[in-house]
């Protein structure tokens, strides 16, 4: 299965060269679950993939779980104020430790009261025998390799990928007066899109469909006509939507240059996160894969300024619920497109529009047909 799908991608690379205009994926990339198989494995297993903000957990005890793929994670802030990644499973009988988020002095095992420090190490294991205890010197809930960037933290499930902050160092040059790392969570919350992942990182990364797909809710601040390419990187990608001359805006952030300050700056950290930058409010998007079809979305809103009224925040999250209820409903029309067997690896368009999803398809050939990076 895994040869098939290295043959279909090394044929499309072959195409895609000696056609001249750089292709779409072939549609078999979006329905093919041995494809499915083989990103999981490279990418999202293999590289680092954002779990939430640090801000979620400001104290030490603070914690939230989640599963990503299979693995259920516990994150949590320690006593020594650090951020760990911890294997939610108990080293007694595989039971799931910590549900849900909170604060925690501990966390005690439900099955059999095995207990955990917050840096995962074993605190108590009750009526624990003699051989038991001798087995258990190093016993603790596995630390996982975790990496924080911007105020994101980010995990790397198999351990084996280079660190993720000198790939990013373009990009912070990009960011470093938006103080994105210190911005305010307001909001998040979990859905699943009808769409391959792919697509939504696609969708999400290019600005030629701004003003088609969004009429009512983008178009009059970030038209298509005014998108620019940033250069991106090798790990990432990203663009300008720049505001028309008309278009009023309220900055608070006076650190931000007059161009920072009328444009949204819009990025892709590969292979699952998306992100939407703007003067006075951060969104991102946290994808995993569930099938070919699906796709598990944890989206989440940070403001610049902490003093904003509840009313000023629900604006906010309502503006972006709407847009993303917009991206959705086209995203799973496009998927049932690419079950066709009419469908086709199309052509792409212009540097600016969709630039940045032949550097997301360049990351994507690079790591399926190479391995790691
Ligand atoms: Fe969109």
């Amino acid at each position: 299965m895994l040869n098939e799908t290295t043959q279909t991608i090394r044929l499309w690379e072959t195409q895609r060269q000696t056609d001249g205009a750089p292709l779409s994926l072939p549609p078999k990339a979006y329905t093919d679950p041995g494809f499915l198989a083989l990103e999981v494995e490279s990418l999202f297993r293999g590289q680092w993939l954002s779990l939430g903000r640090v801000d979620e957990i400001p104290a030490p005890g603070d914690f939230f779980t989640l599963h990503l793929l299979d693995e259920p994670l516990l994150v949590v802030r320690g006593d020594d104020d650090g951020i760990r990644v911890l294997a939610n499973v108990c080293r007694h009988r595989n039971m799931i430790v910590a549900s849900g988020s909170g604060n925690a002095r501990r966390f005690v095992c439900p099955y059999h009261a095995w207990s955990y420090h917050r840096d995962g190490t074993l605190d108590r294991a009750p009526n624990a025998t003699p051989d038991q205890l001798a087995l258990l010197d190093h016993c603790r809930l596995e630390c996982l390799r975790s990496e924080i960037w911007q105020g994101f933290i980010y995990v790397n499930l198999d351990g084996e990928a280079s660190p993720l902050g000198p790939r990013l160092t373009a990009l912070d040059l990009v960011l470093q007066r938006y103080h994105t790392d210190t911005m305010h969570q307001v909001f998040s919350t979990q859905e699943t899109w009808a769409t391959n992942w792919k697509s939504l990182i696609e969708n999400f990364m290019e600005g030629y469909h701004l003003s088609t797909v969004h009429p009512q809710t983008l178009a009059h601040m970030t038209p298509t006509r005014l998108c620019q390419k940033l250069d991106g990187g090798r790990d990432w990608t990203g663009y300008r939507a720049h505001y028309p001359e008309n278009f009023d805006t309220e900055v608070g952030n006076p650190d931000l240059t007059p161009l920072e300050q009328r444009c949204s700056t819009l990025f892709s950290v590969f292979p699952g996160q998306v992100v939407s930058q703007r003067a006075n409010m951060l969104v991102y998007l946290a994808l995993q894969p569930l099938n070919v079809n699906e796709v598990c979305v944890r989206w989440g809103l940070s403001v610049y300024d902490r003093n904003l009224s509840a009313g000023q925040i629900d604006q906010f999250v309502d503006e972006w619920k709407a847009i993303n209820r917009e991206d959705h409903s086209i995203l799973a029309r496009v998927q049932v497109g690419l079950r066709s067997g009419n469908a086709v690896a199309g052509p792409l368009g212009r540097s600016d529009h969709e630039g940045t999803v032949i550097d997301f398809h360049n990351y994507l050939a690079s790591h399926l047909l190479t391995g790691r990076n």
